[in-house]
């Protein structure tokens, strides 16, 4: 398992670079994962059940309505303080834009793909002039699941291609292939719970 961590250390803050002790980074992996996880099964167990109850068109309204409810409600299921985000590159909500801080990490998950590279996580400290925090990053790849609503808009029937077309006109999520990489749960953990 490739383990990255990763100091960013931002203009205003130079002198923070540390790298946290190891029993540090693997409690930051554990709770990551386990609220990534998570997150990735609330949204599954529903999502496939909308799916299946009414159809693709419905689950479409479910993701656009549900979705921030559902990660809301995962985070109170977790220690305070921690807060869950998904984005990606290629975002449908701009919401869920990713940034600065994501997009690097986007960026290396994007190289390790490409590169055949079965990599689990990734893990930053994050110093700026307010704050500072660790953050947990999940990759996520598309399975068959997520082609109904991320894979090339021609196999879509006309209803779903015009409700994504509407709900979201500069959707940049479509046209996904299975296994590619699709985008990340990031987890913010506060210094306080893990050192
Ligand atoms: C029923 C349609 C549907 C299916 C199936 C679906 N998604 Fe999505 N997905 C959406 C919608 C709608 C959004 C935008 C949600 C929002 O408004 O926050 C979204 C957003 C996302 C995002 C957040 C970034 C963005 O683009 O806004 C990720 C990551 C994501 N989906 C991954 C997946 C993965 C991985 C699967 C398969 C396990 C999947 N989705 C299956 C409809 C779907």
């Amino acid at each position: 398992m490739v383990r990255l961590f990763c100091i960013i250390i931002t203009l205003f803050c130079l002198s923070c670079e540390k790298k946290p002790a190891s029993s540090t980074e693997n409690k930051v992996v554990s709770m990551g994962e386990n609220a990534a996880n998570l997150l990735i099964k609330n949204l599954k167990t529903q999502l496939t059940e909308a799916i299946k109850q009414k159809g693709p068109e419905y689950a479409l309204n479910f993701c656009s309505e549900k979705g921030l409810v559902l990660t809301l409600e995962t985070e109170k299921q977790l220690a305070k303080g921690i807060e869950i985000k998904r984005t990606s590159a290629q975002y449908r909500n701009p919401h869920n834009a990713p940034d600065k801080y994501e997009q690097q990490v986007l960026q290396y998950f994007t190289t390790s793909t490409k590169k055949n590279e079965k990599t689990r996580e990734y893990v930053q400290e994050v110093s700026d002039q307010e704050k500072s925090y660790y953050r947990y990053y999940k990759p996520l790849y598309i399975k068959a699941l997520c082609l109904t609503c991320h894979g090339d808009p021609k196999q879509m029937s006309d209803n779903l291609r015009r409700a994504l077309r509407e709900k979201y006109p500069d959707d940049k999520a479509v046209n996904y292939k299975t296994g590619d990489f699709r985008g990340m749960v990031r987890v913010t953990i506060p210094k306080t719970i893990v050192e």
